[in-house]
């Protein structure tokens, strides 16, 4: 199958995980989801990244974004492995990871690339609206763990500028100042926002976070 795009629809799917059968539409329900995988079981930059998932959990819980690993060990080995995380991280996994050994899911979500191992997944990351369309990808290698700062930083983003006519601009962190979109005229921004419109350029407005 062709590769995900954003916009594209998430694929749908019933997987083993390491709480039991999961569908992933009814797991996710109508919140925001984020789905990524690593490349093994009991590898040392992934019990990282899922140690620091696992203390970012309440972060996405307040954002309505439920988590949800996958490697292509089996379940057995993913509870094992979330002992060792579990000691190692001085943490506890609370969401599930799936174990796709059959790479079903890694196929669907094109998560194997064949030029960088051709049996091992990579860090993928998809960011998934309530729509259930792909909002964000990412891919890192195996080599360099996840910054999960920002993919916080992103769901952010995501979720202020579908619900203000606003982008986030480089490097912007939550309560920053954001730029009007481009569609919309400076006079119409101005009775849009109330915090005021700054015109750097006419194609360059700020404007104060509108939810701040
Ligand atoms: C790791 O998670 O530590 C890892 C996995 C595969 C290759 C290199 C590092």
């Amino acid at each position: 199958m062709a590769a995900l795009r954003l916009g594209d629809t998430a694929p749908d799917f019933t997987a083993s995980t390491s709480e039991g059968t999961l569908n992933f539409y009814d797991y996710l329900g109508d919140g925001w989801g984020i789905l990524f995988s690593h490349p093994a079981d009991f590898t040392p930059v992934c019990t990282t990244e899922l140690g620091t998932a696992a203390k970012f959990k309440g972060e996405f819980d307040k954002r309505n974004v439920k988590m949800m690993a996958l490697s292509v060990d089996g379940a057995e080995s993913h509870k094992e492995w979330i002992k060792d995380i579990n000691e190692t991280q001085n943490t506890v996994v609370n969401f599930p990871i799936i174990a796709d050994e059959d790479k079903k899911v890694s196929d669907l979500y094109d998560m194997i690339h064949p030029n960088a191992n051709d049996t091992l997944t990579v860090r993928s990351v998809f960011i998934i609206g309530p729509d259930k369309k792909v909002k964000l990808i990412l891919t890192y290698p195996a080599s360099t763990g996840r910054n999960f700062y920002e993919l916080l930083r992103v769901v952010d983003s995501l979720q202020l500028t579908s619900n203000h006519k606003v982008a986030t601009p480089a490097n912007w962190k939550n309560g920053e100042k954001v730029v009007v979109s481009p569609a919309i005229p400076t006079e119409e921004a101005k009775q849009i926002f109330s915090g005021g419109v700054e015109e750097v350029k006419p194609y360059l407005r700020l404007t104060p976070d509108p939810t701040a």
